[in-house]
């Protein structure tokens, strides 16, 4: 399904525009303050002529409210642009965009010149990244994704293969394999947004996420049989899972790529949406999950993570699970609130 959504703003231009990264992200953000800054003294010099002008006529109790409703206005304005700059201004990573918006972090991969291919930085990016996910407590759900019209990421760089040894080769999924892991076993939300090529270590890296939304110009495939190799990013493993056998076989032996729509029919992804709407989407589905109990979410994820696990019991995991969000406050607040017929206000505890 292509779905539409009435407010047609270019989400992945402003995100290109607007979101920028690091350095660039607190120049910008001090400029506004700076400028925030000079409107307030203009207004503070302008409600001071007004004063002298209207000194001892009836009108001063007009001049001084007005007064009064700018300069509480600047100050407001000023603590929004103060507090975005706190939540804009994060580590900057050589290969990544990110922003912190409303306990949502965006990661872009910025290497769009190369279609945003995995090279070794972007992976030891994306570890750091994932590290501020689990750490940082004002982050709540995540959004990856590829910065530019084309690509969330074109495979693994194939430039880094030259000369590659078994040992290296070992070392490199190895080292894939622990972040994309760690992507997702994370106990906060990750989805995809899957803006163009997801081929090779793209469409691992979008598999690993816990959902994916794909752009209509969208297009996955695992060609890595052209390179004389397999996926080595949990490729053979998540798109079974995701896919089931016979269609994963298909894909991983004819190196095929697939459209969006055909994505979605096979369960690749889970939406196909206009690609100016497409970091919307993703938002509106995470800000959806943010208003839910935050242990019963990490534990939704452990649980499905369960059915995957050699020697483990996903029912089993469900019964513990289950139990172990029956003590928390977060479940003695979800059930008041409904008997109480009132929005629950979940505290993650
Ligand atoms: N690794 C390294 N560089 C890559 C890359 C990859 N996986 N995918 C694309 N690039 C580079 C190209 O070399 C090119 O760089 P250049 O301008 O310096 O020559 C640039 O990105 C643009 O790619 P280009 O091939 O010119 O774009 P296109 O629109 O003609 O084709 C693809 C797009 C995705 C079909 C094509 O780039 C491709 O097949 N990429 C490799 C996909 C792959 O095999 N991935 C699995 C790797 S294990």
């Amino acid at each position: 399904m292509l779905r539409s959504t009435s407010k047609a703003t270019s989400a992945l231009a402003s995100l290109n525009t607007c979101l920028a990264p690091g350095l660039e992200a607190k120049a910008q953000t001090e400029k506004v303050v700076i400028a925030a800054k000079v409107v307030n003294t203009f207004f503070i010099i302008a409600c001071f002529c007004c004063d002298v002008f209207y000194y001892g006529s009836k009108h001063k109790m007009v001049s001084l409210f007005c007064k009064k409703i700018l300069q509480i206005t600047v100050v407001l304005v000023l603590s929004q642009v103060e507090n975005r700059k706190i939540t804009s201004i994060m580590k900057s990573y050589q290969t990544l965009n990110t922003e912190l918006s409303e306990g949502i972090f965006t990661i872009i991969i910025n290497r769009e010149e190369k279609l945003n291919a995995l090279n070794r930085q972007v992976i030891s990016d994306l570890d750091d990244a994932i590290n501020e996910l689990y750490n940082n407590t004002e982050i709540r759900a995540c959004i990856i994704t590829g910065k530019g019209p084309k690509a969330f990421a074109a495979g693994a760089d194939i430039a880094e293969f030259k000369g590659l040894t078994k040992d290296e080769g070992a070392a490199l999924a190895r080292r894939g394999h622990d972040v994309f892991n760690r992507i997702e076993l994370s106990p906060k939300p990750v989805i995809a947004a899957v803006n163009g090529f997801a081929l090779g270590g793209g469409c691992e890296l979008a598999m690993a996420c816990h959902i994916r939304i794909a752009s209509e110009n969208a297009k996955f495939g695992q060609p890595e049989v052209n390179l004389g190799i397999i996926p080595g990013y949990g490729g053979t493993q998540r798109l079974v899972q995701l896919i089931g056998k016979g269609k994963a076989f298909e894909l991983l032996m004819t190196g095929d790529t697939i459209d969006a729509v055909c994505a979605e029919r096979l369960g690749l992804v889970n939406d196909v949406v206009l690609t100016v709407e497409l970091l919307e989407v993703c938002r509106a589905i995470l800000q959806k999950i943010n208003t839910k109990a935050p242990i019963a979410i990490s534990k939704v994820i452990e649980c499905v993570h369960a059915h995957f696990k050699d020697g483990i019991d996903g029912f089993d995991t469900e019964i513990d699970v289950f139990s172990s969000c029956v003590a928390t406050e977060d479940f003695v607040e979800g059930t008041n609130a409904f008997l109480e017929k009132r929005k629950a206000n979940f505290k993650g505890k």
